[in-house]
């Protein structure tokens, strides 16, 4: 059924975060693109998703992979045209899934037009307040760029500008009036052509204090991109909710619009700041992918998001393009999946809407790619030392028994695919009714359709050690987890899905069950 008017869609929303280059590859470049998007539809129908993330696909010398835009308003070639953009759009409506993209407003490619000017205009000029440039004979403090290395590079003139990423990723100067306004053309730019909202990258990054006051060096060290930040003047700072405003208001002028926020900040609070009445609709918060398979740790982080989010929505999220996938996080090999699949229980059995990630739906797990295929920015920066998050952005298989596995018309693919995945094709596990993708199927179909799953509010039961169980309060959904080695007793009621069969009426471990 095509997509119908409706204002609170987003509340309770199943997202899928389409990681562009690595979803479907239409014209056998090894690079997924938006045309192979559109040849699986279909699938994502089939899913049941209500709405699509699309991870960059501007305009983009791809430093870090289409998170360095050269020209937010145009797509790259690499990805396909405007024509082929509004198509997608058009046939992902007619299916009922909405489109929502990524926006980068923290900075652009050393590319965009703007920053080649800044180079070219020299000190002082106009050109360059775009962005952050500052003389001296040292860099301006000592910030680190979270890939590594320091946050300020030379140019040859002297000057040294600001990159909280990649040095091909210069920090915008949103204190620059030129900066809101031309972010603003881009909003109205997607918006008309019909997408449906936006997430944004690094919303707690655009402002800084205009004294550029050094970091506390003990926030250096740990700093990586999942940095929880404490007191760290490069992000949070409260100019930041200005733009967020600015960005609301355009939205509130397009019906049936949203935003989400990729926020890493310290604490409850601060975090709730961003999803105020006139901001942000969604933010995504990263407790339960910080969280271990333990069932106080992952209760802890379901309050706390439930906590910040008490006067909005709460967003939930296992795995993205920066993490270790979920599967990989909780275990090796079969364990791994059996912990994610009963996390998948409990992440769809909460309010509010949710992120799956490109692949997981079918248990991919995070693999270790040889250092000869690495591309990530953050592993070239770093200096080697970590390893980059390449490995969480493997190609996703669609069929066939050898790499490419139907992503593509070439096994020369952008990021080498595994030999041992066939088994995890969407083929393989379309029809078996124990596979994981049937889990995500059911899980779907029931959370959309099951009158159990009313009502914006948890109860918590008392539960043996290593396991909990709560309760949707209004629909009387139960979901009980089990992170203790030996199985226990389910709560009273009729089972409606478990991620591993019950043993003699028990709860196994590493597993969870969905009860009425
Ligand atoms: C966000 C993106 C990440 C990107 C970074 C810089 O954290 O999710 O992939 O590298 O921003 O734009």
């Amino acid at each position: 059924m095509p997509v119908q008017a409706d204002g609170q869609w987003w509340q309770h929303a199943v997202f899928y975060q389409v990681y562009v280059r690595s979803f479907a590859d239409s014209d056998g470049d090894g690079i997924g693109d938006l045309d192979g998007i559109r040849s699986r539809l279909g699938y994502l129908e089939l899913l049941g998703v209500d709405a699509l993330w699309l991870t960059p696909f501007f305009t983009s010398p791809m430093a870090d992979h289409g998170y360095d835009v050269a020209d937010p308003r145009d797509v790259d070639p690499v990805f396909g045209d405007l024509a082929k953009f509004d198509l997608l759009v058009a046939e992902a409506h007619e299916r009922g899934i909405r489109v929502t993209i990524d926006l980068v407003p923290n900075h652009t490619s050393d590319q965009h037009p703007w920053f080649v000017a800044a180079v070219e205009a020299g000190p002082g000029s106009p050109e360059r307040d775009r962005y952050w440039f500052r003389p001296g004979a040292y860099p301006p403090n000592n910030w680190t760029s979270i890939f590594g290395g320091p946050a300020w590079s030379q140019l040859p003139d002297g000057d040294w500008y600001l990159h909280l990423f990649a040095p091909e990723q210069p920090d915008l100067n949103w204190a620059n009036p030129e900066v809101a306004a031309d972010l603003e053309r881009t909003l109205r730019f997607w918006l008309d052509r019909g997408v449906d909202g936006f997430r944004i990258d690094v919303a707690h990054g655009m402002a800084k204090p205009e004294s550029l006051p050094d970091m506390d060096p003990s926030v250096r060290e740990g700093s990586g991109l999942l940095h929880d930040n404490a007191v760290d003047p490069r992000f949070d700072n409260d100019g930041v909710h200005e733009v967020h405003r600015m960005i609301r208001k355009v939205l509130d002028g397009y019906p049936d619009t949203m935003a989400v926020g990729e926020i890493w900040v310290k604490g409850d609070d601060r975090f709730a700041r961003y999803l105020r009445p006139d901001e942000l609709h969604l933010g995504f918060n990263f407790r339960l992918v910080d969280a271990d398979f333990d069932a106080d740790a992952v209760r802890l982080a379901i309050e706390s998001s439930m906590h910040a989010a008490a006067d909005s929505t709460p967003t939930w999220t296992l795995s993205n393009h920066d993490v270790v996938r979920h599967v990989t996080r909780y275990g090796d090999g079969d364990l791994g999946l059996r912990r994610a699949r009963a996390m998948t229980l409990v992440e769809f059995a909460l309010p509010g809407a949710l992120y799956i990630y490109n692949g997981e739906e079918l248990g991919l797990p995070t693999v270790e790619l040889p250092e000869w295929a690495l591309q990530d920015p953050m592993w070239k920066r770093s200096g080697h030392t970590k390893r980059g998050r390449d490995g969480s952005r493997i190609p996703v298989p669609w069929e066939g028994t050898e790499p490419p596995y139907g992503f593509s018309t070439t096994a020369n693919t952008w990021l080498p695919m595994p030999l041992e995945w066939a088994p995890l094709t969407v083929e393989a596990q379309l029809e078996d009714e124990d596979s994981t993708l049937s889990l995500y199927r059911h899980a779907i179909e029931l959370r959309k359709t099951h009158p159990a799953f009313a009502g914006t509010e948890v109860e918590w039961y008392g539960a043996p050690a290593g396991c909990f169980a709560f309760r949707r309060r209004g629909g009387g959904l139960i979901c009980a987890l089990n992170t203790s080695p030996a199985p226990v007793p389910v709560p009273p009621g009729e089972v409606l899905l478990a991620s591993e069969p019950l043993v003699d009426g028990q709860l196994p471990p590493d597993a969870a069950v969905w009860l009425v």
